[in-house]
């Protein structure tokens, strides 16, 4: 990652935080909302290892009203500031005293800004930990770590719903369910649970077939959800569908895997396609690389499957053992498909880091 934190300070700085988070892909998809960015139906998410966002926040002194300032890769940058706005306000309703301090936030992501991979979940996961952080410092009973998390998460949900399970690594899950202990609407969990090896070291091949800005906001996708025919049906098809991923975490089965993470992708097109008014996310490359995928399944045997976020291009879930197979697969016959070739190679991964003055020099 270019270092973009290297300007100098000139500002005088009171307090820093400096979090590295990643981005996530949903296998049980979050689609339809309610309240103060609530899910209608609990989701379960992979964090990825490669593509993260870094941000750092600092408390800076100042004589003017307290405000904050915010750049990108660098650069002063004003379109993400009425998201922030709004992400800070509901910031000070959990920690009211941030409301007195001006802060400088900086941002900067691993991936490409136009790579058509959305970056709202590592942006908000990696800013609510900052802040989290800036806010409980100075809280004698500081918080301990799984409450820290929960908090973090709680806050990064209601800047983007899916930023919520970024907080974690491995698999994370977010929204209520009688199937996991400490499930909530409002914050995220760890799965923690005893998944098959089969599953251990999963990764994600983004086939990038489009990087043009969506057309539609996810936002408005969820909302478009209310008014659904098949809202109904589709809840209760993503609870179902989240009892059988977890039997099949535990038994190992990827058949099962298989057809639940393809059902929820496509499920989630067609619900797309279906909404009043409809539309339509997939290019025909995507449908291409899909099927091909399929093929390639049904002549080797192998285990990969693919899903989709809001967005056309394919993610490639495959175990790290059949790596080399799937990368001549990629280049023999998927990269023709993919926008100027791109792939982002990306794996599961460990979850946020922060970085102090111990493990990195600023
Ligand atoms: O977090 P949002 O509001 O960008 O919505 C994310 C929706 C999906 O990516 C399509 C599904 C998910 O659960 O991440």
């Amino acid at each position: 990652m270019r270092d973009y934190f290297m300007n100098k300070q000139v500002e005088k700085i009171i307090r820093k935080a400096d979090w590295t988070s990643p981005s996530n892909i949903a296998f049980i998809k979050y689609w339809g909302k309610y309240g103060n960015q609530l899910p209608s139906n609990p989701s379960l998410s992979m964090s990825l290892k490669n593509s993260t966002t870094r941000t750092i926040v600092l408390v800076i002194e100042s004589r003017d009203k307290p405000a904050f300032q915010f750049f990108f890769e660098g650069f002063k940058e004003s379109t993400f500031d009425k998201k922030i706005d709004l992400f800070l306000k509901n910031a000070y309703n959990f920690f009211p005293s941030l409301q007195n301090k001006s802060l400088k936030i900086e941002s900067c992501n691993t991936f490409p800004h136009s790579a058509g991979i959305a970056s709202s979940a590592s942006a908000m996961s990696s800013l609510a930990l900052c802040i989290c952080e800036i806010a409980e410092e100075k809280s004698s009973n500081y918080l301990n770590d799984a409450e820290f998390y929960r908090k973090a998460s709680e806050l990064a949900r209601l800047g983007s719903g899916s930023a919520s399970r970024s907080v974690y690594g491995g698999f994370s899950t977010w929204g209520k369910t009688s199937l996991l202990e400490n499930s909530s609407d409002e914050w995220a969990t760890f799965l923690d649970f005893d998944i098959h090896p089969v599953f251990s070291k999963l990764n994600d091949a983004i086939l990038i077939v489009s990087s043009e800005p969506k057309k539609i906001s996810s936002s408005e996708g969820h909302q478009l959800m209310n008014n659904h025919p098949y809202a109904k049906e589709r809840f209760k098809l993503a609870h179902k569908n989240l009892e059988c991923l977890l039997k099949a975490f535990q038994s190992g089965d990827t058949e099962e895997f298989i057809r639940v993470i393809e059902n929820e992708a496509l499920g989630l097109h067609s619900l797309m396609m279906s909404s009043d008014p409809a539309f339509i996310l997939v290019k025909p490359h995507t449908l291409e690389i899909i099927n091909r995928i399929i093929d390639f399944r049904k002549k080797t045997g192998l285990f990969l499957c693919f899903t989709l976020d809001a967005g056309p291009n394919v993610h490639l879930i495959y175990p790290d053992s059949i790596k080399s197979k799937i990368t001549d697969l990629i280049n023999s016959e998927l990269l023709a498909f993919c926008e100027n070739r791109k792939v982002i190679w990306d794996e599961i991964g460990e979850g946020p880091v922060r970085f102090t003055s111990e493990n990195v020099k600023i």
